[in-house]
């Protein structure tokens, strides 16, 4: 008498940070068993998977990893080139290689935009001092310095106002290889999370509006409010002709701007996103499942919300969760996470309007 089928599906994960969590939360119900690899003894997805305690990069826990999983995930996608060229040779990874290493540099992410004919901000390849004031002056002066890898939540950034930061600028950066990008003078930022199966299958959620402060993503509502079908359409092609090009395998995110009625893209996060959490109590399926679906080559769920979502991310503290389950409809996420000023530690999904504002009172006065 197996409570599930046998032999149960196995999905390895690398990472068992809050994406890990849910990814493993969503997966359970499927009868799918995970295992994860993280180095912190602490991780949040142990509630829902095993764990082998290791570096992201270390080859013997990532081979170990592969021995117990059917198909291997990422939550993260800044995987060394060394560690994934080690598990690409003993497993199935979802998603590819391609995937990964193209959203590891912005540069190439943003010469996949292009390829693809999708527009994006005006940007120049920066290795050098030299190169960035030549890059300055053909921006007109302004614009935004990005590492070329490991950026996060606005890290490895800096702003040009005029030709004198140029020397600042490359230091913020730490004289990494970037890329120097001209400004967007956007009216919103949007993102549209969308999945594509093993088996080619595809499906996109609706267009979210996101707002950040201090680089960090504080809310996402979607259906973003007031967008028309045809930005939807064209957001929807966006993502479609991304994950098809890279053949990825998962769900993708593309972050936006909307400018003058136009979509210009920012950046590709090749997983499950920050902007996407709001399908946990929004959509008929959630991002996390669809994940699991997808690596696993499973049908795919429907990704069309009956009503409109907010999701308050919860950053450097937590509310009182009883005050919290108090408004009507808002349901909460935690990580299992230590509160640091700046660290994001939850998140709560508002399905009715009404709830939104005292949510992100209680989020704010927490973060103090
Ligand atoms: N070219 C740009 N013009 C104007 N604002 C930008 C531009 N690039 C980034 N930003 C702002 O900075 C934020 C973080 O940049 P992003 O490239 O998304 O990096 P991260 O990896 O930190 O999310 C964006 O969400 C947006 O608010
Ligand atoms: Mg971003």
């Amino acid at each position: 008498l197996s409570a599930v089928p046998d032999p149960a599906p196995r999905l390895g994960i690398v990472g068992g940070g809050q994406l890990g969590r849910m990814i493993a939360l969503a997966a359970a119900p499927l009868g799918v068993r995970c295992t994860f690899v993280d180095p912190s003894p602490e991780a949040g997805a142990r509630v829902a998977a095993r764990q082998i305690v290791a570096e992201y990069d270390d080859v013997a826990a990532l081979e170990e990893l592969a021995s117990v999983s059917d198909v291997i995930t990422f939550e993260f996608e800044n995987v060394s080139a060394p560690a994934l060229a080690a598990i690409e040779a003993v497993a199935d990874l979802a998603p590819s290689p391609r995937s990964l290493q193209v959203s590891q540099d912005r540069l190439s992410e943003k010469q996949l935009f292009h390829s693809l004919g999708i527009a994006c901000a005006p940007y120049r390849e920066v290795d050098s001092l030299a190169d960035l004031e030549a890059a300055a002056a053909d921006l007109g002066g302004r614009g935004i310095l990005k590492t070329r890898r490991f950026g996060y939540d606005g890290k490895g950034q800096a702003r040009l106002g005029g030709r004198g930061d140029a020397a600042a600028a490359w230091s913020t950066v730490g004289e990494a290889p970037s890329v120097l990008e001209g400004l967007v003078d956007f009216d919103r930022e949007l993102s549209v999370v969308a999945v594509r199966s093993s088996t080619g299958e595809t499906a996109v959620y609706p267009l979210a509006e996101n707002v950040h402060r201090d680089g960090i993503l504080r809310t996402s509502t979607a259906p973003a409010p007031g967008t028309d079908n045809d930005l939807a359409a064209h957001a929807d092609d966006y993502a479609t002709r991304i994950m098809d090009e890279l053949e990825h395998v998962g769900v993708l995110a593309l972050e936006l701007f909307e400018a003058g009625g136009e979509l210009i893209a920012n950046e590709i996060a090749p997983r499950v996103h920050n902007s996407g959490h709001w399908t946990q109590n929004g959509a008929p399926t959630s991002q996390f499942e669809n994940h699991v679906r997808a690596v696993l080559g499973l049908p795919l769920g429907n990704t069309r919300p009956a009503v409109s979502t907010t999701m308050v991310n919860l950053i450097g503290g937590v509310p009182d969760p009883a005050t919290v389950l108090d408004v009507p409809s808002a349901h909460l996420h935690l990580y299992d996470k230590e509160p640091r000023p700046g660290r994001k530690v939850g998140h709560v999904n508002v399905t009715d309007p009404a709830g939104i504002a005292e949510i992100v009172e209680l989020a704010e006065t927490a973060a103090r």
